[in-house]
């Protein structure tokens, strides 16, 4: 198995310089009237290694994207995770243009706007029962700091401020800041940020090839290694644990999925000992695994919810913590003219997000996305296990529409692999990602069977040319 370090999306080895996409490059420089590729300091990017072998997306449509060569990528992962209903959908497209021109920006502080309103009410119709809140931000990274925040202060208000730490996952993403890197269990991703926030502890991840390879669905084995939260309960008392994050299925580090009870496990500890259970459904959100949250996917409703990506269809930036009523109800004492959370962003709400929210939420219910992946999971799980027994695969998993196929490592260039895959994949007009030597599939929830095909096998010449 990989070492956790090896899921950084930016330590990647250096591959063959692609020639072929090298003058797209100039033909996009020649368009925009810029030679220059010094300036952008691309994310979560390879940057030298990139800008000599350019992978440029110039336009998108439905399952697919096109290059600047004019080369049809089919859209393997959703853009990142995050284009659930496909790409370029009229209604979205047509809703942030209105809200462009009649209201280019609210401010969301001591004033609102209806859209936002009625953004907040869909999104609690559609999620679990009783998570009836929302407050709004701007990114995944954000909804997770402001998720953690809320559990601090709601413990707080309760009279129990002694309940301060916050346990994480290993190998969990919740991403980049100074909270998120802290409960997160990914070492390049912290190992250079100092020390963090104090008193953070992490519980074990649940990834067990022994026991639980080649798996459909949820693994048989391990709800036990939910009992390492009691560990911690053990270690730092239950009266200093604020809350424990964890995502549904942990999708940056290779699609783990949680072990059969294993979340009901972790729940009923959390409840046994008050602390608050925070899913990052930033990736489960909107559809992924089969229902509309991963909460419902796997029968655990948890105290606060994380969701971005999905929630505009990924066009506008957006992120939502959705919170049970008790959580918000703790803030709500005190004289009327206080507010309540000092927290909040200046784009929170944001009138453009807030109406491709609304339109993604209209797609998704007119096409019965948010359940299609439900429908197509067996002919998914069918095509990637086809996968079994192909050069240096180890594990497949999935689960809704969304799986990892896991390849051994070269010995002593962790992640090579993958990464050759996925570029090979590039090459033949697939678009995947990898993270360790991990591949990950998670296409549009609009994907056709033959999408399906072409994945697999374009996946499977590519893991057959990197042996
Ligand atoms: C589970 C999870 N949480 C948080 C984030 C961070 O989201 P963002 O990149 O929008 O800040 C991600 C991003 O992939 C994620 O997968």
């Amino acid at each position: 198995m990989p070492s956790p370090g090896a899921f950084a999306c930016n330590n990647t080895p250096e591959p063959a310089v692609n020639k072929a996409i090298a003058p797209a490059l100039l033909q996009a420089a020649e368009a925009t009237g810029s030679l220059g590729m010094d300036a952008y300091w691309m994310p979560f990017t390879a940057n030298r290694q990139f800008k000599r072998a350019p992978r440029l997306l110039v336009r998108a449509e439905g399952m697919h994207y096109w290059d600047v060569d004019g080369r049809q990528i089919l859209d393997g992962v959703a853009g990142l995770w995050c284009v659930n209903a496909g790409h370029g959908r009229p209604r979205i497209v047509k809703a942030i243009q209105d809200q462009a021109a009649e209201m280019d920006f609210a401010p969301p502080f001591q004033m609102g706007h209806p859209k936002a309103f009625e953004l907040a009410e869909r999104l609690a119709a559609l999620a679990p029962a009783g998570m009836n809140k929302v407050f709004f931000a701007n990114s995944g990274s954000e909804a997770v700091e402001t998720a953690l925040k809320m559990a601090l202060a709601y413990h707080r208000a309760r009279g129990e401020g002694t309940r301060t730490r916050l346990i994480g996952r290993e190998r969990g993403y919740h991403g980049v800041n100074f909270g998120g890197i802290s409960v997160g269990g990914i070492v390049t991703n912290r190992k250079a940020f100092g020390p963090l926030l104090g008193g953070v502890d992490h519980i074990r991840h649940t990834h067990d090839l022994a026991r639980n390879a080649y798996t459909v669905g949820q693994p048989a084995q391990g709800a036990d290694l939910a009992d390492d939260l009691e560990r911690l309960v053990a270690l730092h008392d239950a009266s200093t644990i604020a809350a424990v994050i964890v995502e549904p299925v942990a999708g940056s580090t290779g699609v783990l999925i949680p072990p059969q009870g294993y979340l009901q496990r972790l729940r009923e500890i959390c409840d046994r000992h008050g602390i608050l259970l925070i899913f990052d459904e930033v990736i489960t959100g909107f559809g992924r695994t089969g229902k509309p949250f991963g909460a419902q996917t796997f029968g655990v409703t948890p105290d606060l919810m994380t969701l971005a990506k999905g929630l505009t269809n990924g066009c506008v930036p957006m992120a939502a913590v959705l919170a049970q009523q008790k959580i918000h109800d703790a803030f709500m004492t005190g004289s009327e003219s206080l507010i309540e959370f000092f927290h909040g962003y200046t784009y929170s709400a944001h009138p453009l997000a807030c109406a491709a929210g609304i339109a993604t939420l209209d797609t998704y219910a007119e096409e019965g996305l948010l359940t299609r992946a439900a429908a197509m999971a067996d002919y998914f799980a069918q095509g990637v296990h086809s996968l079994k027994g192909e050069p240096n695969v180890i594990d497949i998993r999935n689960i809704g529409l969304v799986a990892g196929v896991e390849l051994t490592p070269i010995e002593g260039a962790p992640t090579k692999r993958a990464f050759g895959v996925f570029l090979d994949c590039w090459q033949q007009g697939l678009m995947l990602r990898s993270t360790g030597d991990i591949l990950a599939l998670s296409p549009p929830l609009i994907v056709e069977r033959s999408h399906i095909d072409q994945m697999v096998e374009t996946l499977r010449g590519a893991i057959r040319r990197a042996a």
